[in-house]
């Protein structure tokens, strides 16, 4: 069938369509209901049916024959480690280790909270919670003490797992610090903590609250699948938005893993048996879907590498991985391809590599830019697909659809809307608008299977957030264009969220933390453009009447804070003072002109502007002070 009347099929008739894609995986009980609405009066997939993520994910590949295949690759240059587990083994460690949770009281429903570096212990863990049907909330390891803190308050975890360290490059970074500060912070205590020694740097346990992972593992008995109904939750992932407040993306058990089962063919063309690797990082989405998850529940060999693009030891390591395990997909973000061409321009690394069973490259979470395009295409040759998606989705909005038929790639684009997806082009009225015009990319209602139905513990922050805005649309806080051939064209956010190293982070919260800073009147905070990172935030700092500080010394003291406050991962590296900050007559930062002035781009002033000089000092200021290049 072709992408046309696949496409149509899903858009004139969902229930029909998801119906059919629903049999791809094998239920405890088949849905009979298809599309319902919840108590919310939300769009609900397979309501009545019942299932468990992780048996699908690994008892019934067993069950298929399939017990002796690799079903995960652990690769791990910083510690100069590499393992393997077969479905067999795989299953036999997530079914010990959800014993071992099971008897720290665990239970379908409850959460757990994990912040791990990447260890396969993260995926047992995660897997366990889905076998337990308890509900697993990964941190990722970037995040300071505050962030963790703030989503052990939300999520509520009754266990928390997590590790001694993890290790950045060379660099070994101490969790069980940050851990036990974070729970010092929260206000919810947890029961437990299972904690993974690290031979490279163990910590101490806290009596009666920490548990060693091995000491606890040895002594449980493996647990059954809990069955549980397609709309429990399987994971809460929390994800950046305009306020200071991170959001608790939900995402359910059945249509998460129909559409992960789904876009394993559809999208990226893997088949039971093949070799995919998501080179990301299970605490963002990708490691989710792309890593854990789709790869799993299609039978496929999941790549865990723990390790950068660079640095761990070279530029070669992409390569190097690709090869030695014989990947067919790689998916990465475009940074990491820019962080390779940096440092091996020529793309000499690849060389000795065979790459002959590596057919596609997948990028996502920042925009692909078209030098970056340009040079893997030249040198690794093989088909590039640039796929737009959010947390939020748990996969592609749009991309070329490589296991159904993919077509020829318009530079810039994210090529054309999947299955499911009713992408639509609004204006600020919430009116479509005609082709190649640019608006707010929205999506009508239902969103299809494997898409957040609510956000955890505030249903109202869902509506006010995505559904509000246009009636019987879900808006995506991304802006774009479609173009006659239905080509989708993304140009960033219109919203206060950058993406950092394709990182998705709130401007809004760092400016929250910088204004507590003493000295600091007012600040601005806002994505500037960088060769390497596509974003770096940047501070535009007003200080309070009378203060007298060092401008070096307060750029520091802010890093740290954002550091201390959010973490490493903001990339926060650069503040400046400046006299006045633009804003329109009724009291509201002009935001975007300030990114627009210190990317050097051309701007109009909004007729509501209070006071149009303001502009020019701020240039001249940037300017100055080198932030801004002519
Ligand atoms: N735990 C603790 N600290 C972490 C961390 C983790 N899991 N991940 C990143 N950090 C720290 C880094 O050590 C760095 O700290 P520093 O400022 O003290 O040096 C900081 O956070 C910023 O990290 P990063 O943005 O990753 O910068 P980098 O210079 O270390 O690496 C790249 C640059 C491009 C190689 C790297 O960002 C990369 O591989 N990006 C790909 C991103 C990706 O896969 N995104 C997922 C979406 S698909
Ligand atoms: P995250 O929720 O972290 O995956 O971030 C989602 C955001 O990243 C989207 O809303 C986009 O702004 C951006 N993004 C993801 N993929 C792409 C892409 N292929 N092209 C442009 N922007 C992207």
């Amino acid at each position: 069938m072709t992408y046309q009347q696949e496409y149509k099929n899903s858009i004139t008739d969902p229930a029909g369509y998801w119906e059919k894609q629903a049999r791809r995986i094998q239920w405890f009980r088949e849905p009979t209901t298809i599309l319902s609405k919840d108590n919310n009066g939300v769009d609900r997939w397979y309501a009545d049916g019942e299932l468990n993520t992780a048996y699908l994910a690994l008892d019934y590949h067993v069950l298929q024959g399939r017990g002796e295949q690799l079903a995960l690759i652990y690769d791990s240059p910083v510690t100069g480690t590499k393992q393997t587990w077969t479905y067999n083994e795989l299953t036999a460690a997530v079914a010990r280790f959800a014993g071992a949770l099971s008897c720290l009281g665990v239970e379908k429903g409850d959460r757990v909270v994990i912040y791990m570096p990447m260890v396969p212990e993260a995926a047992i863990a995660m897997l366990a919670c889905a076998r337990l049907g308890a509900i697993h909330s990964v941190v990722f390891g970037g995040f300071a003490a505050n962030e963790l803190a703030v989503r052990i308050d939300d999520a509520q975890p009754r266990v928390i797992v997590s590790a001694s360290c993890g290790i950045e490059v060379s660099r070994i970074i101490s969790y069980k610090p940050i851990l036990d500060n974070a729970i010092n912070i929260a206000t919810h205590k947890p029961s437990a903590c299972v904690i993974l020694q690290r031979e490279m740097q163990p910590c101490d346990l806290i009596a009666g609250r920490d548990i060693e992972w091995t000491n606890l593992v040895a002594k449980a008995e493996p647990a059954d699948c809990t069955p549980v109904l397609a709309t429990d939750p399987l994971y809460i992932l929390y994800t950046s938005g305009t306020t200071g407040k991170p959001k608790g993306v939900v995402r359910d058990n059945g249509g998460h893993a129909v559409a992960m089962k789904y876009s394993m063919d559809v999208v990226y063309d893997m088949k039971p048996g093949d070799v995919f690797w998501a080179a990301s990082d299970v605490g963002w989405v990708v490691g989710h879907s792309y890593i854990v998850y789709a790869p799993l529940l299609n039978g496929c060999t999941t790549v865990f590498y723990e390790g950068k693009p660079v640095r761990t030891p070279d530029a070669g390591a992409f390569w190097r991985v690709c090869e030695e395990y014989g990947v067919k997909g790689l998916f990465a973000a475009p940074t990491a391809f820019r962080a390779i061409r940096k440092e091996d321009p020529e793309c000499l690394l690849a060389k000795p590599h065979d790459l002959s069973k590596l057919k596609t490259i997948f990028m996502a979470g920042e925009r692909l830019d078209p030098p970056t395009y340009e040079w893997v295409m030249e040198h690794i040759g093989r088909p590039i697909v640039d796929h737009w998606w959010q947390t939020e989705t748990g996969w592609a909005i749009a991309g070329n659809h490589m296991g159904l038929e993919p077509v020829t790639v318009k530079a810039g684009s994210v090529t054309r809307p999947s299955p499911g997806f009713n992408v639509k082009i609004l204006d600020s009225r919430g009116n479509p608008v005609a082709n190649n015009e640019q608006g707010s990319i929205a999506i009508k209602l239902p969103l299809p299977p494997g898409c957040l139905p609510t956000v955890w513990g505030s249903h109202d922050r869902f509506v006010s957030g995505y559904l509000r805005t246009f009636e019987g649309y879900y808006v995506t806080g991304d802006g774009g264009y479609l173009d006659d051939d239905q080509y989708l064209f993304v140009l960033g956010r219109t919203d206060d969220i950058i993406n950092v190293a394709g990182h998705r982070l709130s401007t809004g919260e760092m400016e929250e933390v910088v204004a507590g800073h003493s000295a600091v009147a007012e600040c601005a905070v806002i994505g500037r453009h960088s060769d390497l990172k596509g974003e770096e935030p940047l501070g535009l700092i007003l200080l309070k009447d009378g203060i007298e500080i060092d401008e070096e010394q307060l750029q520091k003291e802010l890093v740290q804070r954002v550091r201390d406050r959010i973490g490493a991962v903001a990339c926060f590296n650069q503040a400046v003072v400046v006299q006045r900050l633009p804003k329109t007559r009724s009291g509201k930062i002009l935001r975007k002109i300030l990114r627009n002035i210190a990317n050097n781009e051309d701007y109009v002033a909004p007729s509501t502007i209070d006071d149009p000089a303001c502009l020019e000092e701020i240039e001249q200021t940037l300017t100055e002070k080198g932030v801004r290049k002519e």
